[in-house]
């Protein structure tokens, strides 16, 4: 029997000896000579390879598509061929038309972009890339003079961070482009490794997602609940200040908040009659299951005290820790009111869905109660709910009809 393995990368089944032991890992952890990828190597046949991959930062030694936009002839047949050399394949635009086609069309590991080009700027380009959902993860690195050039997009001269730089969305790294060409290719592997990173961060996250709102699917009559949630409780959010990093986890949260349903049973979540205590007491875990299968993922760090917390009352009956008033974490405050309003608008097994004037009924003599916080309710009523209706339909996520 001999003993082979196959790469990932380059699909070649071949003896070990293309490939590299890793002691650390183990006797049978092996990683590829030629892209660095590990593999779990089988001593088999050509058939039988059982491969257990990891995704570990080497594989950002892997070469990858790179886009250098810039209009400098010389800067670019000089970058070019020192790139390819590592095995980089480079494709050139010289203005910001001709990179938007290019972007349109197909996908790039890393955008180099010069700063001002004949037809735009270089961070107008940035943003648009970043702000696309194929391109959000793209690493960009903008080509820049120097020092003062950086100062100078950043900073006033004050030392505030300039307006204009914080509506759009930055590039993940600055790049002089006097930089002795020999260290770009250690800067655009740099780039990749943020990518990459990102790419995992975006998939195990996006992973999340589709678990939650696969619970949704147990009932059809109950589908859109984390989508809605997530746009009503951004635009809360945004409407009482929150910055782009509360944002985002306002968002996340809309969509894992009820995560740790998956580990309870359908016919407990579906359970028309009145539950027992010990019933409740597991509908009631779902804060706490959730903030634990979520806790494993680093990005979603902030989120973490939303999942737990987004059935605390003001007034101390909530749960799962009975927090009080400001005890009780803001953004998990913000989420709480558009959930309670999207949960009256739904069909529930002991009830008919609430309209609109019903569920701010209701929500108002509960604030009246003192379970929510009457300014973000305030704000909702009236800065969130003009218009909800058609901006939810618009985004195909209008309650069910019943
Ligand atoms: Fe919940
Ligand atoms: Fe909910």
């Amino acid at each position: 029997m001999q003993r082979r393995a196959r790469c990932r990368v380059y699909g070649y089944t071949n003896s070990v000896e293309r490939f590299k032991r890793r002691s650390a890992a183990g006797p049978n952890f092996l990683a590829c000579l030629e892209c660095n990828e590990i593999g779990n190597i089988a001593f088999s046949n050509f058939r039988s390879l059982v491969l257990k991959f990891k995704v570990l930062p080497m594989q950002a030694q892997r070469p990858g598509d790179i886009l250098v936009v810039d209009s400098d002839g010389v800067f670019t047949s000089g970058l070019s061929p020192v790139l390819s050399a590592c095995g980089h394949t480079v494709t050139v635009c010289r203005t910001a038309a001709e990179a938007r086609y290019e972007l349109d069309r197909f996908s790039f590991d890393v955008v180099l972009c010069a700063r001002h080009l004949p037809d735009g700027e270089g961070q107008q380009l940035c943003h648009e890339l970043k702000s696309s959902t194929e391109g959000s993860i793209t690493p960009v690195g903008l080509l820049v003079s120097g020092a003062r050039e950086i100062d100078e997009i950043m900073y006033r001269p004050s030392g505030m961070v300039a307006k204009r730089q914080i509506e759009r969305v930055p590039p993940d790294e600055y790049l002089s482009r006097y930089l002795p060409l020999d260290e770009m290719p250690a800067r655009v592997q740099t780039l990749m490794r943020i990518g990459r990173y990102q790419e995992e961060i975006a998939n195990s996250i996006g992973t999340l997602m589709k678990v939650a709102e696969g619970i949704e699917e147990q009932d059809k009559r109950m589908t859109g609940h984390c989508k809605r949630l997530s746009i009503m409780a951004v635009e809360l959010g945004a409407v009482l200040g929150c910055d782009e990093f509360q944002l985002t986890a306002l968002e996340r949260a809309g969509y894992l908040h009820d995560i740790g349903k998956v580990a309870i049973p359908g016919a407990v979540i579906s359970k028309s009659e009145r539950l027992s205590p010990r019933e409740m007491e597991i509908i009631q875990a779902h804060c706490v299951l959730g903030e634990r299968l979520c806790a494993d993922v680093a990005a979603l760090k902030p989120v973490l005290p939303i999942i737990r917390h987004h059935h605390e009352r003001a007034d101390g009956t909530g749960y799962p820790d009975r927090l009080r008033g400001q005890e009780i974490p803001v953004l998990a405050q913000i989420l709480s009111i558009p959930d309670i309003y999207d949960a009256l608008r739904m069909w529930r097994p002991y009830r008919p869905p609430m309209n609109e004037a019903q569920a701010i009924d209701l929500l108002r003599q509960e604030v009246s109660r003192g379970y929510w916080n009457r300014l973000i309710f305030d704000a909702f009523i009236d800065q969130v709910l003009p218009g909800l209706d058609e901006r939810l339909n618009s985004a195909h996520v209008l309650w069910p009809a019943i």
